[in-house]
């Protein structure tokens, strides 16, 4: 008897436990030379203009905004918003960012914009780059 009252523990709480990994937000796709392609052809269709080709926002457009688009070259966890954190860059182009140039682009799909977030995160370096400028 007590045996049974177990194993129908175990199996409800294998069933609980899998209910919960089904109802978080879907996984993201894994990164692969596919995805990557996607995201550099949509980046550059719908960001270049302002971000700029190699992801610096040095761009005549990008230059004249306030606040002005990031640059995607320094290090991944110096990004004021996303600070090292990919679900975070999937957020923000999914949401864009208030009161700045920065707009949602949830028109793409959640995969185009896994793409795109793998891709911009492609910019960055590793490490803190050194202090002076080019
Ligand atoms: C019209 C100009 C414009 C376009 C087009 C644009 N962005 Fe941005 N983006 C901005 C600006 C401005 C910011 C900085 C906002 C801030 O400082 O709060 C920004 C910030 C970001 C950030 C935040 C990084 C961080 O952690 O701080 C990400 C990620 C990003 N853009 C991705 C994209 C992607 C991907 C696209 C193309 C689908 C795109 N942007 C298109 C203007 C633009």
């Amino acid at each position: 008897m007590k045996r049974w009252l177990s194993v129908i523990l175990m199996l409800s709480l294998l069933f609980l436990s899998s209910g919960f990994v089904l109802g978080q937000a879907p996984k993201p796709p894994a990164k692969s030379p596919e995805l990557l392609n996607q995201g550099k052809k949509l980046y550059d269709q719908n960001c270049t203009s302002c971000h700029g080709p190699a992801g610096d926002g040095k761009t005549p457009l990008g230059m004249a905004l306030k606040p002005p688009p990031r640059d995607f070259n320094i290090p991944f966890n110096q990004w004021p918003h996303a600070k090292g954190d990919l679900k975070k860059v999937f957020d923000l182009i999914s949401r864009g960012i208030p009161n700045t140039a920065m707009v949602k682009w949830n028109q793409l799909s959640e995969q185009e914009r896994w793409a795109l977030t793998y891709y911009v995160v492609g910019f960055s370096t590793p490490k803190p780059p050194p202090k002076k400028k080019k």
